[in-house]
């Protein structure tokens, strides 16, 4: 019987429906009731792109760096480190919970600056993480664990579309402020200042440091020196996700200007680093989580909760892409050597923006382009509107998000006229 019921099962598959077995086997099965998950929509971007077959199809959906010839790029100072690494013939053992200090200690320096007040005094708790999106869960359950006021973060809206559930699962409510102005495909800067302060009294605050993701739109130094005393008015609790320093600008102490200031004025904020993109090292997973406390002997006890947090969540990070970071960061050569290489990405960014708004202008686009220019980082937002976003795609093969968001680093001085003439047609 069993026999049969198994060829009858196996027949069916061949005639592509689904078996008696499968149907028996998720009537019985423990996960019968787990349903399909919405599509992912970057994932669908790259199935369409990959499916397409105009020889000049443009990928802008793509939250990595490509070099010129739209490829993907290591480092040479990347390599060079980790040729050192590899000729250090270092064991595997693992590494403490909080990962590797000299390259925790390095990341903070490079973060906060060398003469940081925080970094002289001693209190800074760090701990290595699994890129950004790991250091900004370990902020959320820190957050979820001992924050004193309202579990509740408040996000930019829009925000970089992992915040919300990152720090969702990490047992935080997630609230929104003003981020964005449609009209000016800028900054709300009065809106942003504005629901600041309407927030209770210490609320947490997530600020992305820099090259703000999905916008690439940034608030000017004076903005930023206004938004501090904001948060400052409201005794609220800065986070600060830094995934782009020395992406945006090319220059990492630029980069850091937000985060520095606001120490300067006082605050105590948390960080969340990544080194993806400014030294290329996605799939490395290297990032890091700190804490500026109020003095050397609270971070030694805040240094013991982030162990006890890390502990259940991973034991302990990966070591070969930290030793990397490290190897860069520490060797004063290939320090210099990276940041050059840093600078030359943010720059290659900075010139496909040029390029694309010149080339919408000799196009005779009766549109303003300057947002493509005044915004910063890997992404802009063109104020496309998805259905020209869809014909795009459809009609152009050309391929980005839904809300209008381009990844600059996918523009090549190759493509970048295609892509200003498809965007005239869908636009004008
Ligand atoms: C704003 C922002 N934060 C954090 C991340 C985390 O990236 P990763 O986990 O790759 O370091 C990203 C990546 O795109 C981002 O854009």
């Amino acid at each position: 019987m069993l026999a049969s019921t198994s060829r009858t099962a196996v027949r069916q598959t061949f005639n592509g429906t689904l078996t008696l077995r499968a149907q028996a086997v998720r009537a019985s099965s423990v996960w019968a009731n787990v349903q399909q998950g919405p599509p992912d929509a970057i994932l669908g971007i790259t199935e369409a792109f990959k499916a397409d077959k105009n020889p000049e199809k443009i990928n802008l959906g793509v939250g990595a760096y490509r070099d010129d010839k739209g490829k993907p790029y290591v480092l040479p100072s990347v390599k060079a480190a980790e040729s050192k690494v590899i000729q250090g013939n270092l064991d595997k053992e693992y590494a403490g919970i909080t990962g590797l200090p000299n390259f925790t200690k390095a990341a903070a320096i490079l973060a906060y600056g060398a003469d940081s007040p925080a970094i002289k005094e001693d209190r800074v708790a760090i701990t290595q993480s699994i890129s950004g999106t790991g250091a900004l869960r370990i902020g959320g359950e820190f957050l979820n664990r001992f924050y004193p006021n309202a579990k509740a973060i408040y996000i930019p809206t829009p925000s970089w579309a992992n915040h919300k559930a990152v720090f969702s699962d990490s047992g935080l409510e997630v609230k929104q402020y003003r981020y964005y102005n449609k009209e000016t495909i800028g900054l709300d800067f009065d809106g942003m200042v504005e629901d600041i302060k309407k927030m209770p009294k210490g609320s947490i605050v997530l600020l992305h440091a820099c090259a703000h993701n999905p916008t690439g739109v940034d608030p000017t130094a004076e903005q930023w020196k206004a938004i501090s005393e904001a948060v400052k008015q409201g005794e609220h609790f800065p986070f600060f996700d830094m995934a782009y320093q020395g992406f945006a600008s090319g220059d990492t102490d630029k980069d850091a200007f937000a985060l520095r200031h606001f120490i300067q004025e006082g605050h105590r904020p948390a960080l969340c680093q990544s080194f993806a993109k400014n030294m290329g090292l996605y799939g490395e997973r290297v990032g890091a989580f700190s804490i500026v406390c109020a003095d050397a002997a609270e971070k030694k006890r805040v240094d013991s909760q982030i162990k006890i947090l890390v502990r259940p969540l991973y034991s302990n990070p990966p070591v070969h892409g930290a030793r990397i970071a490290s190897t860069i960061l520490n060797d004063a050569e290939l320090n210099k050597q990276w940041l050059g290489e840093v600078k030359g990405m943010a720059d290659r960014i900075i010139k496909m923006r040029a390029l694309l708004k010149g080339n919408l202008e000799k196009l005779g686009s009766s549109h303003k382009w300057d947002h493509i220019t005044d915004q910063i980082g890997m992404f802009a937002y063109t104020g496309l509107k998805p259905e020209q976003m869809d014909s795009l795609a459809k009609d152009h093969s050309v391929y980005a998000t839904k809300d209008g968001r381009i990844s600059v680093a996918g523009i090549t001085s190759d493509n970048v006229g295609r892509l200003a003439e498809a965007i005239y047609k869908v636009k004008g």
